[in-house]
């Protein structure tokens, strides 16, 4: 509990520093140091599903991610002002994390924002879990290269599991050993 209470006071004074010095001294603070992660709520919808139908061609609809909320998934965006720039979702059952969804607004891609989510995810996962699964189209290399780079594992692929222009695609599996803490 204790851990918990410290952890939290050093997040909210870290981030009202920073949110200080931006509005005192603003060319002290960087565009990247303002963009932090919270959990997302029914109000960021609009916002989440722009980003979901910029992004791919089969976008999860508003009802998915507003069930994904009833659910109490783990929702989480990362967000600058009052802007949400990309989202993770999860779901944890018997030991298992599930990434459901990781997503980046076009414009914002490339800048650390899809790995600050991924790692978020895995750090909540890591207290209750055992594995992190997830799946990804075969086409999605920049995802991919992601996962590979956080040390996932491919274990398999599932066949035609995503729509496509063209009829279905494959997805490959991978799977990342958590450690609780
Ligand atoms: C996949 C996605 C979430 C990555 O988010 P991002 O914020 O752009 O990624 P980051 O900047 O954190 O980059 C993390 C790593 O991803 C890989 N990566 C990201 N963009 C890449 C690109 N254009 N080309 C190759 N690798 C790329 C790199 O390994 C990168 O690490 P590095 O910067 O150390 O080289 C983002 O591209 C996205 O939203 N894509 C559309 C939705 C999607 O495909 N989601 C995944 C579904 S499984």
């Amino acid at each position: 509990m204790r851990g918990l209470l410290d952890r939290l006071k050093n997040f909210i004074i870290y981030d009202a520093d920073v949110e200080f010095y931006a509005k005192v001294f603003p060319d002290s603070v960087g565009r990247k140091e303002l963009m932090r992660l919270r959990k997302m709520n029914r109000s960021d919808l609009a916002q989440v599903v722009a980003i979901e139908k910029a992004c791919g061609d089969f976008p999860w609809g508003e009802d998915i991610f507003r069930d994904c909320l009833n659910t109490r998934y783990d929702c989480w965006v990362c967000e600058l002002a009052d802007t949400v720039l990309g989202y993770g979702i999860m779901s944890m059952a018997v030991g298992e994390a599930h990434i459901l969804n990781l997503c980046v607004a076009p414009t914002e891609q490339k800048q650390g924002i899809g790995r600050k989510l991924l790692e978020h995810l895995i750090g909540i996962a890591n207290r209750e879990a055992e594995q992190m699964f997830l799946e990804v189209r075969l086409s999605n290399t920049r995802a991919i290269t992601l996962y590979d780079s956080i040390g996932f594992n491919e274990i398999g692929v599932r066949k035609g599991y995503y729509e496509a222009a063209n009829g279905r695609e494959d997805a490959l599996m991978f799977a990342l050993a958590l450690f609780k803490d």
